[in-house]
């Protein structure tokens, strides 16, 4: 019997963990009908359950010691979260390091931010708006050079709305305008590498797999299923760089990281929940470590998915061929049609 890929992933070790702890110390207290520690042991005990859980949550470490300093890289959505660290990491790595921000003054300022946290590293930041085919152009126009694109900005809305050029806002945003920015960029990219930042979400599309007409979500907007149509073509997305172009192009899944702002748009108890959560999950920084080791190490997998600092079993979907070819078409036809519109 083969594991779902899912309880591989270091979350789920110290949700388990927590929670056997928490259900044990229950049914101790309901057999012997007390508590067997003192308060100074209680504490002790809960203290270390919570740094066992932590390093369980944080799973393996990937600290690049490589010299950039030749190197240009891209990273998206670096004004907060996973984003800004990875920018960041780059950055003191030596890398001339390109954020791509919603809004020019705003990408600026945090390019100036990151430059001086980064000891005075080279960071530039222009404005990029994925969510507008044309935003995007204009971004790319900007570009003279890349080693590493980081396609990493991500948005996950919880009501149906539409961009600009008349596409689904997730898959907009967390897919078209990177595959679009990725094609405009490729002549730049032969010897280069290509992150997409993905997520295990991906498991959660059906196997009727992505409706690229969105019929059904546009009358009863499900957020987390279009949030997995927008993370599976990431992955295929990879894939297929690899397999057309050659292209070292690696997909991830960076860890449950509950204090970014990708659940802003959540309620306030939701978001008091997913703070409770965090306990079971990643700091960003930890979060930011498989973009890094897919963007810098040698044992990375072109045209895999990773989590965890490591290759991970995709979804039996996401490993299609076919659907993968399928959804470059449909990519390349919906692009093609705005444009032209
Ligand atoms: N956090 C997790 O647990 C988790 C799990 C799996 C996958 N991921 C993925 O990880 C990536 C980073 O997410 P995060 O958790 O670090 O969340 P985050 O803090 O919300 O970062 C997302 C970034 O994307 C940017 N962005 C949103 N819409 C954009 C647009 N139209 N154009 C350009 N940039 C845009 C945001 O910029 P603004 O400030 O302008 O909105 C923000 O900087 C995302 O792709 C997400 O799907 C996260």
């Amino acid at each position: 019997m083969r594991l779902h890929p899912i309880f591989f992933e270091p979350e789920v070790h110290s949700s388990i963990f927590l929670l056997t702890n928490i259900i044990g110390s229950i049914f101790i207290r309901l057999i012997i009908h007390s508590w067997p520690l003192s308060l100074f042991w209680s504490i002790f005990y809960i203290i270390l359950i919570l740094l066992i859980n932590h390093a369980l949550a944080a799973g393996r470490y990937y600290l690049p010691i490589k010299n950039l300093r030749d190197q240009t890289v891209i990273v998206t959505g670096a004004a907060s979260g996973i984003g800004r660290v990875s920018a960041l990491s780059f950055a003191k790595l030596g890398a001339r390091v390109i954020i791509g921000i919603r809004g020019q003054e705003r990408a600026e300022k945090i390019a100036k931010q990151l430059s001086k946290e980064s000891n005075n590293g080279t960071v530039i930041g222009y404005d990029l708006d994925l969510s507008s085919l044309e935003n995007v152009k204009k971004f790319a126009e900007k570009i003279d050079h890349v080693d590493i694109l980081l396609n990493n900005a991500g948005t996950m809305p919880e009501t149906y709305s539409e961009t600009v050029d008349g596409i689904e806002q997730q898959f907009a945003t967390n897919y078209i305008g990177h595959f679009y920015l990725t094609q405009l960029l490729l002549p730049l990219l032969t010897n280069g590498r290509v992150v997409n930042v993905s997520s295990l979400v991906h498991h959660a599309v059906p196997s009727t797999g992505i409706d690229y007409s969105f019929s059904k979500l546009k009358n009863k907007y499900d957020h987390i299923q279009a949030y997995a149509f927008s993370k599976i073509a990431q992955i295929y997305h990879a894939s297929e760089l690899t397999r057309r172009y050659g292209i070292k192009a690696y997909s991830l899944h960076p860890g449950t990281v509950m204090n970014t702002n990708l659940n802003i748009h959540k309620s306030v108890m939701e978001r008091f929940i997913l703070l409770l959560l965090s306990a079971v999950g990643k700091t960003v920084e930890q979060g930011a470590m498989t973009s890094l080791y897919c963007a810098l190490s040698n044992d990375a997998k072109p045209g895999h998915f990773h989590s965890n600092c490591q290759v991970r079993r995709a979804s039996k979907l996401a490993l299609d061929a076919r659907r993968a070819e399928e959804c470059w078409n449909e990519s390349e036809k919906l692009i093609n049609e705005k444009i032209k519109s």
